[in-house]
């Protein structure tokens, strides 16, 4: 009677412990996707990125663009443009330009593979740009 008793518990306690783990693999699964299931650490966008860390490592747009002007990559933008970032980009970069803002930031950041930074340092996540109202799940531009 003992003995049948204990195997009872011993296959509830199996069944129990094999529903904990499926509710933790299930957890472990939820992609971490900025400000729709995890803290939205770039809240501003480009800026919250591109921004003068140290004196080495200055990762500001101007200084982008500066460095993508000296490898023949861009023209010379003057400083006036380059003021109220990233807004003033559009000014050149219109949607029906030929070089539309969001085909060359998606270029920029999503090609390439293991070899690109954004996607190795920030899993290649839109939403470190993009931003939704959950009200009405219009997706926007974050700073634009
Ligand atoms: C979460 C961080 C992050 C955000 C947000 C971000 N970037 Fe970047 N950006 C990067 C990283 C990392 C790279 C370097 C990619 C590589 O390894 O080539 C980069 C590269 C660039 C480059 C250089 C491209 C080239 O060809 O040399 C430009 C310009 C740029 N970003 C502009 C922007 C603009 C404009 C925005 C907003 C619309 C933005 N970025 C948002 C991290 C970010
Ligand atoms: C005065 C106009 C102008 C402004 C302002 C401007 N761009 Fe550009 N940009 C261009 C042109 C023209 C090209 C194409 C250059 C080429 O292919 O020779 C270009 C190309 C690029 C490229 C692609 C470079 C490549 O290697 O393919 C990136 C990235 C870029 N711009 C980012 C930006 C960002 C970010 C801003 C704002 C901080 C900006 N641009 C502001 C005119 C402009
Ligand atoms: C580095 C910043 C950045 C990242 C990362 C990014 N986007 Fe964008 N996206 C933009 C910008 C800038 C625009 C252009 C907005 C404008 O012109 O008003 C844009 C526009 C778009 C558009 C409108 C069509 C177009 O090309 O202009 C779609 C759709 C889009 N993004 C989808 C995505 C998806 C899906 C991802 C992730 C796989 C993603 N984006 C990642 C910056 C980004």
């Amino acid at each position: 009677m003992r003995a049948r008793w204990m195997v009872a518990v011993l296959i509830m306690g199996l069944a129990l412990s094999s529903v904990v783990a499926a509710v933790a693999a299930e957890q472990a699964t939820v992609p971490k996707i900025p400000g729709i299931t995890a803290e939205d650490t770039h809240p501003n966008g480009c800026t919250d990125c591109h921004r003068k860390v140290s004196p080495d490592r200055d990762y500001s747009l101007a200084t982008e663009i500066a460095n993508m002007v000296k490898e023949g990559r861009h023209p010379r933008v003057s400083d006036r443009m380059l003021q109220d970032l990233p807004k003033q980009c559009i000014t050149c970069h219109k949607p029906d330009s030929k070089y539309p803002f969001g085909e060359i930031m998606h270029s920029a950041h999503l090609t390439g593979g293991a070899e690109n930074h954004f996607i190795t340092n920030y899993q290649g996540q839109c939403m470190h740009c993009h931003a939704m109202d959950p009200q009405t799940g219009s997706i926007t531009v974050k700073g634009l």
